[in-house]
């Protein structure tokens, strides 16, 4: 059984309270949370918003958004009674000076307990909320202040927010989320690699023939068409998820657990990303974008459909071989894809090892396959090896792929907290090992850089692929070249 530690008192105040991420993740994470006996009885949870609600017209909409985001069995009066008297609304145009007398006078008096200022905002308003937030005097010692992303769309608009909240808060104080890093398997990744001796002499060159990672989802860019298409699949999902898998799997053992030890060894591996030459990125890297097509039998409109002009080149696809240049690594590709309007919401980590460097066994009906350690991400969180075993019989000697399979969900028998749940939790602990440093960031955005400078000046194309399959074919025949393929074969 988990077990549950209240957090201290705290008042945590959400800025972009009305809206789509506070209602959908925020609010049903933290009813889980309370629900679970860990907030102390004076705990406040403040939305902030620019809309002119009165307190029992945002607990209606809260209302609302809890049915609608928790399954029927997860809400229920009792809790939600209880729930509703922590939360307040105020009113505040974080760009209007006069508008914070109410957040003020709320927090006054409140000054000793743990206080978290979360940005549900337009990263435009980091800065500002930042700046009101200190004019205002309500960053106390215990303050905490988390950025959601994006942060920035390049490196420069990056540093530009980093120095702007930098100048209120300190670099301990702010929380820059990404929500795969609190991703229940994401963080037995951790404990795969550290709490077991068997793997770690094979998570190498020499043993590993190379690594993928994808995260596959189903749906399409939808009513975010009009942000998606500025930014496009590179800067939304590879820049900070995907690399952030990559750290976690391709990182040497932190000394301990501390965030700065676990930190210190994800920036060498941002900083060990293998800089691509133009000639390169145009080999190693794909772009695709979603034409009409079917997912699960039901027929789905193309990207271009979405959008009010009907034209951009804007990728909701992306495929990069990466390489990493140190001792571990060097030499073994890692091959990471993510796209919308995918066949399924999958995302995994594949570890393939290489072939036996010589076979002892007749002719097969199955051909030898190489070992293959698959972490799932989502669904179905779990570890996956497969190896090569023989079949049952009296004659001959037939081998086949099978697998030693581990669901998370069936051997713990318990409802996997969302991503937010663990982050939130974090945050009011003051733990900031599940949030990225603002080097971590800075360094990832270097690396994305260049490849868009590769694809700008290249006039890369953006390959058009049906909704409902694996991607444009440029995906597969990447690693086609090398001899590869992905897993499960597109
Ligand atoms: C977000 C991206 O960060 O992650 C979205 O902006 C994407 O485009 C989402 O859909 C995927 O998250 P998850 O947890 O559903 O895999």
């Amino acid at each position: 059984m988990a077990n549950f530690v209240p957090v201290d008192v705290f008042d945590l105040v959400i800025f972009g309270g009305t809206g789509d991420l506070a209602m959908r993740k925020l609010l049903p994470a933290l009813y889980h949370r309370d629900g679970d006996g860990q907030f102390l009885a004076d705990s406040r949870i403040i939305a902030a918003s620019r809309s002119e609600l009165s307190r029992d017209d945002y607990l209606a909409r809260v209302e609302t958004a809890l049915r609608q985001n928790l399954h029927d069995d997860e809400f229920n009066d009792a809790q939600w009674q209880t729930f509703r008297e922590r939360i307040h609304y105020v009113p505040c145009d974080v760009q209007v000076h006069d508008s914070w007398h109410s957040l003020t006078e709320l927090l006054a008096g409140a000054e000793g307990r743990v206080r978290v200022a979360y940005l549900a905002t337009a990263p435009s308003l980091f800065g500002v909320i930042s700046a009101g937030l200190k004019h205002n005097g309500l960053i106390t010692p215990t303050s905490r202040i988390v950025l959601e992303k994006p942060l920035g769309h390049d490196y420069d608009s990056a540093c530009e927010i980093n120095n702007a909240v930098g100048e209120c808060f300190a670099e301990n104080q702010i929380y820059r989320i990404d929500h795969y890093l609190g991703k229940e398997t994401v963080q037995n990744l951790l404990a795969l690699r550290f709490a077991n001796s068997l793997f770690e002499p094979l998570w190498r060159r020499g043993a590993v023939d190379h690594v993928q990672i994808t995260v596959a989802e189903d749906l399409g860019v939808g009513g975010r068409v009009e942000y998606f298409d500025k930014i496009g699949a590179l800067r939304d999902m590879v820049q900070n998820h995907i690399l952030q898998l990559v750290c976690l799997v391709a990182m040497e053992a932190p000394s301990s657990l501390h965030h700065d030890s676990v930190r210190d060894e994800k920036i060498k591996v941002l900083r060990a990303l293998r800089p691509m030459s133009p000639e390169q990125i145009r080999s190693n890297t794909v772009r695709g974008q979603y034409a009409a097509g079917a997912i699960d039998g039901n027929a789905v409109t193309g990207y271009l459909e979405e959008l009010d002009d009907g034209n951009s080149t804007t990728e909701t696809f992306v495929a990069i071989k990466l390489e990493i240049d140190n001792w571990r690594w060097s030499n073994v590709p890692f091959y990471v894809r993510t796209g919308k309007r995918l066949p399924e919401k999958h995302s995994e980590i594949v570890v393939e090892f290489q072939d036996v460097p010589h076979s002892i066994f007749p002719e097969q009906r199955f051909a030898l396959q190489p070992n293959r350690l698959t972490i799932r991400l989502q669904p179905d969180e779990g570890v996956k090896l497969s190896v090569m075993a023989k079949e049952p019989g009296p004659g001959g000697f037939d081998l086949r792929p099978v697998s030693l399979d581990l669901s998370f969900e069936e051997t713990f028998g318990i409802r996997y907290p969302d991503a937010y749940e663990r982050l939130l939790m974090e945050v009011l602990r003051g733990n900031p090992a599940l949030f990225m440093r603002r080097d971590e960031v800075e360094a990832a955005w270097h690396w994305i850089d260049s490849i868009i400078a590769g694809w700008q000046s290249a006039k890369q194309k953006v390959e058009s692929y049906v909704a409902g399959s694996w991607g444009p074919p440029g995906s597969s025949s990447m690693l086609d070249r090398d001899g590869r393929a992905w897993q499960p074969e597109a």
